[in-house]
């Protein structure tokens, strides 16, 4: 397949995986760029630039193609430093990068000087118009399915997609929900040049998570995501487990009232616990409806091959005998 995604990030295959925290280790971004897709390393899962750009350094032994760096731009009191952060990925040689969670305008000067490639993820058509205006070269639309945060318009892909295609100009890939061939094809169709999924690369031989965590999403159906922190306009999609109950039970008893120190317990700090420990109950993870479209376990070269040739088979087969 060639796409507008495919050129722009010179790779094989129109399916990039979503930063993830604790999961988007060298080990995971190689292993989808090695099979054709775009891998991305999570930049802030690790501590400081200078371990960032020990990651990037050891994704390079491990893949020959491209892959990128995720930079979430966090709420934050005390923020990270991104400055630095930006560094490790300029001389880190990386030439793509995924920005998430805020208005990357204050970066795009110094990643354009360097010759890096912007896909801005975001979750409404005014976001991605933004991120077209300000000189990104892509963007990625999440919608409601999404695991993570799907933002608080609460518009799902069926509608989001195409509205994107209505309006924007720059290439855009298809987020949230995406597991498929039958849904890339979809995607490809509502106007998208490739797909985004976070979820579903988490369900791999090569995820670099506990086994708990992969059986959990095998185990799970589309009924099993809630989402929390609605009240503080921070949601967040994740796989319910005690936790979560605990966590939705106290937003509910506080209302308006609740702040982020009430569920802190429930949050903060509890990624490594369950991807690294597989301490399934430990807290809220971000998770997909996709879930429920989770059956195996393959490694990413028979997920992301075996899509594209779903793909394929439908839109030379089943779409073109409608005709
Ligand atoms: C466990 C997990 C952690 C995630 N962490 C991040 C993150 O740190 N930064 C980010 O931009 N997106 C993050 N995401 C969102 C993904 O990059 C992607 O947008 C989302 O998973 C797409 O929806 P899907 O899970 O339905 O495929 C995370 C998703 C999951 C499942």
């Amino acid at each position: 397949m060639k796409t507008r995604i495919t050129e722009l990030f010179g790779i094989q295959h129109p399916v990039i995986q979503g930063g993830m925290h604790f999961v988007g280790f060298a080990e995971m971004a190689a292993a989808v760029s090695n099979a054709g897709g775009l891998g991305l390393i999570t930049g802030l899962t690790q501590r400081s630039p200078e371990l960032l750009a020990k990651e990037i350094a050891r994704c390079r032994e491990m893949t020959d193609e491209p892959f990128g760096v995720n930079l979430t731009f966090l709420p934050a009191v005390t923020p990270p430093d991104y400055p630095g952060y930006v560094q490790a990925i300029i001389e880190g040689g990386v030439k793509i990068v995924e920005t998430a969670g805020n208005n990357p305008a204050k970066w795009l000067p110094i990643l354009k000087e360097n010759g890096i490639k912007v896909i801005h993820k975001c979750t409404s058509v005014r976001h991605s118009l933004k991120a077209e205006q300000i000189g990104c070269d892509a963007v990625s639309v999440d919608g409601f399915e999404c695991g993570g945060h799907p933002g608080e318009d609460d518009v799902g892909n069926w509608v989001l997609l195409p509205r994107a295609a209505e309006e924007l100009k720059i290439p855009f890939v298809a987020s949230g929900g995406v597991a498929n061939g039958r849904q890339l094809a979809a995607a490809l169709a509502m106007g998208a040049d490739g797909v985004n999924m976070g979820t579903r690369f988490i369900a791999t031989k090569e995820a670099p998570v506990h086994e708990n965590v992969k059986q959990a999403l095998v185990a799970a159906s589309e009924l099993d995501t809630r989402l929390i922190m609605r009240p503080l306009r921070n949601t967040e999609r994740v796989l319910n487990n005690a936790a979560v109950e605990r966590l939705l039970a106290k937003e509910k008893e506080m209302g308006a009232n609740i702040s982020f120190a009430d569920i802190a317990e429930e949050v903060a700090g509890v990624y490594p616990r369950i991807m690294i420990d597989g301490e399934m109950d430990a807290g809220g993870w971000s998770c997909g409806m996709v879930a429920g479209l989770i059956h195996d376990i393959p490694t990413c070269k028979a997920l992301i091959e075996g899509m594209v040739a779903e793909a394929e088979q439908i839109i030379r087969g089943r779409l073109a005998a409608v005709l």
